[in-house]
């Protein structure tokens, strides 16, 4: 068999996104846009999105950014906090304006200082979304700073999220951008209400990728990148053919003084380049015939939204990925900056 030349498939959705809001919104919008028709998109704002009415004027800003002609529609969703309420969320679902729910441990990442302290605090949301059909989107680590950083995603499934799945069995529950075995496996044996995202520099990265000569902040997210057996086994579920995986790139994009800085910010620039990062691991894995699953069409059949029926092509022709990119008065530094990267999307 000869070495592929061109991919084909169905345009893809990105089901994890952060475009922020205002000058950096503007900057970041079509570099999404480009690749994926739709994407979900995080309310971890300043304050968070918790309204259906904060909901549905964050996406107007969403729709104002992007290019003349664009067809791209942001999924919103609600940023639960010790005090969501399951009226106001039920009534954004049944309105369209929260596809979904997301839950942050309090102080787990950027923004999440209005995260849920406690799992009780939230029960009578849950109790409500699992009736409605409303999933929820979790960030799972444990924020205790005695749980050594590299073990929180396991301890969140050990300590929290096992028994979530148990508590509320219909509940369709996301596990976002898992990075080690532990959650790859989790997810695979449990029921058809659980899935898992899978983001492109968790199949790309190991931990060594922090520390490659240096302190390298562009490679800094969260949940933190974890060793070599973790990557190749969320690589292995992405590329598994299992249903229950499926594309988030969870790109965050912080402008390069917040990131190269004492204390900088997590988070990783993907969207300019996610689609044809995510064909190179999976055409690493031998794997290029499952990627047409993984991006777009496993998110579409959790969600029991219609798959997209517009194409994409991508041609074997290498592209150069910019070291930086201008953004909101300042610049961004794209993942894989100053690589090269053997597939570039073409428009259909
Ligand atoms: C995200 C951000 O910057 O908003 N950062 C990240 O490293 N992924 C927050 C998050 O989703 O954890
Ligand atoms: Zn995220």
């Amino acid at each position: 068999m000869g070495e592929a030349t061109r991919i084909e498939i169905r345009r893809p959705d990105d089901w994890h996104v952060h475009l922020r809001d205002g000058e950096m919104l503007r900057a970041v919008a079509s570099y999404t846009a480009r690749q994926f028709a739709r994407a979900i998109v995080m309310p971890n704002l300043v304050p968070p999105v918790t309204t259906a009415g904060a909901a549905e004027a964050y996406r107007q800003r969403v729709l104002d950014a992007l290019p003349e002609g664009s067809g791209f529609v942001p999924l919103m969703t609600c940023y639960l906090t010790d005090h969501a309420d399951p009226d106001e969320l039920a009534r954004g679902h049944e309105a369209g304006l929260f596809t979904a729910a997301k839950l942050y441990p309090a102080h787990a990442t950027t923004n999440s200082a209005f995260g849920v302290t406690d799992l009780a605090t939230i029960r009578p949301a849950l109790e409500r979304m699992q009736r409605i059909g409303m999933p929820l989107l979790v960030h799972g680590e444990v924020t205790d700073r005695d749980i050594d950083i590299f073990d929180r995603e396991a301890v969140y499934i050990d300590r929290i999220l096992t028994g979530l799945v148990r508590d509320f069995p219909e509940l369709r529950i996301v596990l976002e951008h898992i990075t080690t075995a532990e959650a790859a496996a989790f997810v695979e044996s449990a029921g058809p209400t659980v899935a898992a995202t899978v983001t492109p520099h968790h199949m790309a990265l190991n931990r060594n990728a922090l520390f490659e000569g240096g302190l390298r902040p562009h490679a800094y997210c969260l949940p933190v990148v974890k060793r070599e057996r973790h990557r190749q086994a969320v690589r292995k579920a992405a590329v598994s053919g299992s249903a229950k995986f499926f594309l988030g790139t969870d790109s965050a994009p912080h402008a390069v003084e917040r990131k190269e800085a004492d204390c900088g910010c997590a988070g990783i620039f993907n969207a300019p380049y996610a689609i044809e990062s995510y064909a190179t691991a999976f055409e690493e894995e031998g794997a290029l015939d499952r990627l047409e699953a993984f991006a777009s069409e496993n998110g579409p059949l959790f969600y029991g939204l219609p798959r997209n029926e517009e194409r994409i092509v991508l041609e074997r022709v290498p592209i150069e990925v910019e070291t930086s990119l201008p953004a909101a008065g300042s610049a961004l530094v794209p993942f894989h900056a100053g690589e090269t990267l053997p597939w570039r999307l073409v428009q259909a």
